[in-house]
C-alpha cells in the first residue's frame, strides 16, 4: 500500500520534474554556444591570419558558434619583429577575450613560431586563464636546420655558421635569432638569446619563479609535430626534444629543462596535463588545414 502510494505521487510529480529539470537542460542542449570556451589562435612566421580558414571551417562544422579569434597582428614580413614585442602586441588584444570569458576560460591554439609567443603570454600573464593551450608544430625548444626560409632571409649563411650573426645584438632584432638553437654554440646561445633561454630558464630572468607559477596554471598542454614537417628542425622540438652537442636527439624526458623542471614542464608532465602526438605525412604549411589533423588531435580538446 505505502509503495503504491509513492508510485502514485512518482506518477503525479513527474510531469513537474521534467518542466523543472528536462527543459532547461534540452534548452541548454539545444544551444549550440554552450560549454565551448572561445579559442583564440595565433599564427607563425610570414602567416596571418588568412591563413587559417579552413580551420575555421573545421571548428564550425564540429562545434557550431564557438567564439574564435584568430588574431590579425604581425603579419607576413612584420612576424620577423623580436618575438618580446609580438608577445606585448598579441597580450593588448588577447587580455580582454580572456576576461570575457571569465572563469571558463580560453583555449590558445597557436602555430609554429606562434606557439612560442603563446608561452611568452603564459609565462608572463599572471592571470591568464588558459585551459588548454594547442601547439601546432611550434619549435618549443628551438630551431637548427637549413630551410628556405632561412635561405630566403639571410642567404650568406647555413645553418652551422648562423650563429655569428643570429648570436649578436643586431641579430636577435630577428624573431627566428630569438629561438636559433645552435647545439654546437650551446654556451653562446645561453648568452645572447634574447628570448627562448630566458623563457626556458636556461638563462635565469629575476622573474622566472613567476614565470613558472604562470605557466603551470595551465590545465592542459597539447603538442601536435611529426617527422616530414620539413620546416622545425629537428621535427622532435615540437615535441620539446632537441639536439645534444653531437645532434642526437634527445627527447623532452632527457632534456635538462624537463628534469630541473626550469619551467614547469616536468611538473605539468606529472600531472598527466601533457599529451603528445606524432602525425606522418604533414608538411609544415599544412599542419591547420588537413582535416584528419583537425578530427584526430585537436577537436577532443576544444571543449
Ligand atoms: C558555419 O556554418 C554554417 C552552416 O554551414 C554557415 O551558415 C555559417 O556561415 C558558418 N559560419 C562561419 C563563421 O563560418
Ligand atoms: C567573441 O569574443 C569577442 C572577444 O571576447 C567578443 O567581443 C565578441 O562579442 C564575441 N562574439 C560573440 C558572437 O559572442
Ligand atoms: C618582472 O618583474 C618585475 C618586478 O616584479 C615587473 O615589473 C616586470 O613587469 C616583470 N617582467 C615580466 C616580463 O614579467
Ligand atoms: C658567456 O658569459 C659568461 C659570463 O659572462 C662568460 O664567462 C663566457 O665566456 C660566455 N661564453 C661565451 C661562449 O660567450
Ligand atoms: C659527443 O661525441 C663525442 C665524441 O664522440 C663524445 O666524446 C661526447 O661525449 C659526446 N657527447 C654527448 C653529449 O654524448
Ligand atoms: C593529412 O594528415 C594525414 C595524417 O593524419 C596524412 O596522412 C595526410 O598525408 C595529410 N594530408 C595532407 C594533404 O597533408
Amino acid at each position: 500500500m505505502g509503495q503504491q502510494k509513492v508510485l502514485l505521487n512518482m506518477a503525479r510529480f513527474y510531469p513537474l520534474a521534467l518542466h523543472i529539470i528536462l527543459i532547461p537542460l534540452l534548452l541548454w542542449l539545444a544551444d549550440p554556444t554552450a560549454g565551448y570556451k572561445p579559442i583564440i589562435v595565433v599564427h607563425g612566421l610570414f602567416d596571418s591570419s588568412a591563413n587559417f580558414k579552413h580551420l575555421l571551417e573545421y571548428i564550425n562544422k564540429s562545434h557550431p558558434g564557438t567564439n574564435v579569434t584568430v588574431v590579425d597582428l604581425f603579419d607576413h614580413r612584420q612576424s620577423l619583429e623580436p618575438l618580446w614585442k609580438q608577445v606585448e602586441g598579441f597580450r593588448k588584444v588577447i587580455y580582454p577575450i580572456m576576461q570575457n570569458a571569465g572563469s571558463d576560460g580560453v583555449h590558445l591554439l597557436c602555430y609554429s613560431q606562434g606557439g612560442l609567443i603563446c608561452r611568452g603570454l603564459l609565462q608572463t600573464m599572471p592571470d591568464h586563464n588558459v585551459d588548454t593551450f594547442i601547439s601546432l608544430s611550434s619549435p618549443q625548444l628551438g630551431q637548427y636546420g637549413d630551410t628556405d626560409y632561412l635561405r630566403y632571409l639571410f642567404p650568406f649563411y647555413v645553418k652551422s655558421n648562423l650563429f655569428r650573426l643570429c648570436y649578436t645584438h643586431y641579430g636577435q632584432t630577428y624573431s627566428i635569432c630569438n629561438f636559433w638553437n645552435d647545439p654546437h654554440h650551446h654556451d653562446l646561445y645561453i648568452n645572447t638569446s634574447d628570448y627562448l633561454a630566458p623563457l626556458n630558464s636556461e638563462r635565469l630572468d629575476p622573474n622566472a619563479t613567476d614565470w613558472k607559477k604562470n605557466f603551470l596554471r595551465l590545465r592542459k598542454l597539447v603538442l601536435i609535430g611529426g617527422p616530414d614537417d620539413g620546416v622545425i628542425t629537428p621535427w622532435q622540438s615540437s615535441h620539446f626534444g632537441f639536439y645534444d652537442e653531437n645532434e642526437t636527439i634527445l627527447e623532452m624526458k632527457a632534456q635538462m629543462v624537463y628534469q630541473k623542471d626550469t619551467f614547469g614542464l616536468q611538473t605539468l608532465d606529472f600531472r598527466g596535463a601533457i599529451t603528445m602526438y606524432c602525425v606522418p605525412g604533414v608538411l609544415h604549411t599544412m599542419w591547420h588545414s588537413n582535416e584528419t589533423v583537425f578530427n584526430e588531435c585537436i577537436e577532443k580538446w576544444l571543449t
